[in-house]
């Protein structure tokens, strides 16, 4: 199916198409972006078409205060006419493109504080004010438009537990849904930052996937939790990478474990290869 989406500018054009499309009785989804999109993205539509939504956005905005000063902001890739048509492509209804000046007029100055699993020691303990900005960001998205349900990927997995607590603590109506992460076909985690790599590091970067896979084996398997994490660190740092981290946590409250009695059990991982960071993480 190939239409053209809608391509709404400000808030109010989209609420006026979601009040309209609510007044026929159709179930409407967000998915929030920061464009450059790419399967992993269009795998969040399918989802939402899944879930019985009729109708589709997909919001592109590439949230400045999500990114520390040393973070890559500037540089983030901004492929919008592409983005649009690969929306064209999956049939999304529309895009929501809003301009950094609306979102953060002179004078804005609400700070969302996520807790509970923003604090959990993973990816916060690297980008400490990066759940904030993320938090406060989804949280206008989800007021903006107003849409039945949200989808979000596991890929982020911390974020995905941030953003369910924050709209549970919100009260925001709209239902999160988070989707599987969708892979190179070696195991590779799709991620709009996967074309910084050069092909060599493009090659070593499937380890990080491999060594998550391979101790979650291990872990159902009955190995100790502490030993087999510290072991897969090890081949990490082997393989070229400079580790942040590698954790099994409760896959509900984010909390460390012990032992798989603790879980539901998920590995995260974080690691960068050259100036790239990569994280993943997989169910036990
Ligand atoms: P972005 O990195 O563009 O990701 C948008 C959504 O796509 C997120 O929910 C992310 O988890 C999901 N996603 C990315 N790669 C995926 C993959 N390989 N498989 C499945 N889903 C994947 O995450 C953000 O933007 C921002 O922080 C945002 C939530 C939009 C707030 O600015």
């Amino acid at each position: 199916m190939t239409s053209t989406p809608s391509i709404f500018r400000t808030v109010a054009e989209m609420r006026a198409a979601v009040a309209l499309w609510r007044g026929q009785g159709e179930k409407i989804a967000l998915i929030p972006t920061m464009g450059a999109l790419h399967a992993g993205h269009l795998s969040l539509v399918e989802a939402s078409r899944a879930k019985g939504c009729r109708r589709v956005i997909v919001s592109i905005f590439v949230n400045p205060t999500q990114f520390a000063a040393n973070e890559d902001f500037g540089a983030y890739p901004r492929t919008f006419d592409a983005d649009v048509e690969k929306l064209a492509e999956i049939g999304a209804d529309a895009c929501f493109a809003p301009q950094p000046q609306d979102m953060y007029p002179p004078g804005f100055c609400t700070k969302i504080i996520p807790g509970g699993p923003a604090l959990a020691g993973l990816e916060d303990r690297f980008r400490p004010d990066h759940f904030s900005g993320v938090a406060q960001v989804v949280a206008k998205l989800l007021n903006q438009a107003q849409a039945d349900c949200a989808f979000f990927g596991e890929k982020d997995f911390q974020q995905l537990a941030v953003i369910k607590q924050m709209a549970g603590d919100l009260d925001i109506p709209t239902k999160i849904h988070g989707v599987p992460t969708l892979r190179e076909p070696d195991g590779l985690a799709l991620s709009s930052r996967n074309i910084y790599l050069s092909a060599q590091e493009r090659q070593q970067a499937v380890l990080l996937s491999q060594i998550l896979s391979a101790t979650a084996k291990f872990l159902r398997a009955g190995e100790n939790i502490a030993e087999t994490c510290a072991g897969a660190a090890k081949k990490i740092t082997a393989g070229g990478f400079a580790l942040d981290y590698f954790e099994a946590r409760n896959a509900e409250t984010l909390a460390p474990i012990a032992t798989l009695a603790q879980g539901p059990a998920r590995l995260l991982a974080a690691a960068r290869l050259g100036n790239t960071r990569l994280i993943d993480n997989i169910a036990v």
